[in-house]
């Protein structure tokens, strides 16, 4: 016999089965204890009768803690208000591993307590919509990029140089050869793929030693990056958009459950359709002005700024064409105006901010060169970038975009702590 799963229960409806889980919670009443269990795909209620079972086992389902490994026996009932639809008319109880005094109750905890206990707190159910939505859309990330013939390229993480400035560079040792440094970012990487395949994408773990202490930075996320040849700023506007439609719509469609339990209002949600708005940095800094913010002509963007700028639309941002002194050295300047970068940032809605960053790239080997020395980055070490703008150079554009930033925006959450199964960040590198 196959290992039977709660989510495979609706086959079996009016036959006796065993399920294997853990106790998620119990409730008694009289002559009824019912206990839900939990195994991963689902929830299953087993309702016990005192006059259908052993009163050992009627007994049993009264002492047994909370998260005790167990499996129950019974009959599968359609039951259109239990959670799943499901119940089981129970009949058996074995004790796999016994527990007591699991340190997650259902009283509330404080969040550093709870992080402190991630490895336990993963089984809560809203941590596990949170992966399961998570999971789904790491999968429309690869499905989009597959269906549209991008190469999966994978970049190294151990580098040697700074792609994203060198103020959030974790390094390490490396032998002989002095520094290496966690990654910022694959882009680099698959921009010598783009030439090499035409469209690729990379897909990992980044790193930023980010010194700031808020709740969008991890120093470790997941980012994935198309990157494609002959395409400029629109054709990366243009895909940044279609992207982020089809991730939002997989989500509502297969993860409609899993929204529920996060009580995710689906309104905004549904809003996300192309096409997004595009405005300029200038624009944006226009909004800021209009709405009383002081902002200077030449700063970034910061997260309260972004709110304000994304709170005047009700679906994703693109805003285009920041001051290339805030940008990347690689960003290729337009050529219409060399004071701003070909680049762009979309900003969620609700607040938010950037989930999206990208551009065109430099494509001419002197600007290039130009640009390394003006962020001081060691030549040396972009020798073999510049050998693409070397050897058949042309025109292309990527984007990155973070995929915790992502998930907190669909889920609805309040921190991207939340997002990855073990985040790190400057005060967390445990559990
Ligand atoms: O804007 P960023 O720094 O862009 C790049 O790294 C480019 N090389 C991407 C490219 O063009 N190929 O980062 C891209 C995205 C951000 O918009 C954000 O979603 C996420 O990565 N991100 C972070 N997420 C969590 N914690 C952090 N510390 C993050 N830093 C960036
Ligand atoms: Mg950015």
């Amino acid at each position: 016999m196959h290992k039977l799963y709660i989510s495979n229960l609706s086959e079996h409806v009016g036959e006796v089965v065993s399920v294997k889980g853990w106790l998620y919670n119990k409730r008694s009443s009289g002559k009824i204890k019912f206990i839900i269990l939990r195994d991963g795909t689902g929830y299953l209620q087993c309702v016990y009768f005192k006059g259908n079972v052993t009163p050992e086992i009627f007994e049993l389902a009264d002492s047994i803690g909370q998260e005790s490994a167990i499996e129950v026996t019974g009959t599968v009932k359609a039951e259109p208000r239990s959670p799943g639809g499901y119940e089981l008319d129970a009949t058996g109880l074995t004790i796999l591993h016994e527990t007591h005094d699991y340190p997650i109750t259902p009283k509330e905890h404080g969040v550093e307590f709870l992080m402190d206990k991630r490895h336990l707190w993963l089984r809560s159910s809203r941590q596990v919509a949170i992966m399961k939505i998570r999971h789904r859309i790491i999968k429309a990330v690869r499905d989009f990029f597959d269906d549209r013939g991008f190469t999966l390229l994978d970049s190294p993480i151990l580098t040697p140089s700074a792609c994203e400035g060198t103020s959030t560079l974790f390094s390490t040792d490396y032998f002989d050869l002095g520094k290496a440094y966690l990654t910022q970012s694959g882009q680099l990487y698959a921009e010598a793929g783009a030439l090499a395949l035409g469209k690729v994408y990379t897909f990992g773990p980044t790193f930023r030693a980010e010194k700031s202490k808020t709740r969008r930075h991890l120093t470790e996320f997941w980012m994935v990056e198309p990157e494609v040849a002959f395409a400029d700023l629109d054709d990366d506007m243009d895909l940044a958009e279609e992207f982020l439609e089809y991730i939002v719509q997989s989500v509502m469609k297969d993860r409609a459950e899993e929204l529920k339990v996060l009580e995710r209002d689906l309104t905004p949600l549904q809003k996300v359709v192309r096409p997004f708005p595009r405005i300029s940095y200038d624009e944006a800094v226009n909004i800021l002005h209009a709405e009383g913010v002081e902002f200077e002509w030449g700063n970034d963007f910061g997260a309260a700024d972004e709110t304000i700028i994304s709170g005047k639309y009700d679906r994703p941002v693109m805003v285009h064409r920041y001051p290339s002194e805030v940008k990347a050295f690689y960003m290729k300047r337009d050529p219409e105006n060399p004071k701003v970068a070909l680049a762009v940032d979309v900003l969620a809605p609700e607040g938010y901010g950037e989930i999206i960053g990208g551009s065109q790239r430099e494509d001419d080997l002197d600007l290039l060169i130009g640009r390394i020395k003006a962020h001081e980055l060691p030549m040396e070490d972009f020798e073999w970038y510049l050998d693409l703008r070397r050897y058949g150079s042309v025109p292309h554009a990527g984007f990155g975009l973070g995929i915790e930033r992502t998930v907190a925006w669909i889920c609805g959450l309040e921190h991207v702590r939340e997002t990855i199964p073990f985040a790190r960040m400057i005060y967390r590198k445990t559990p």
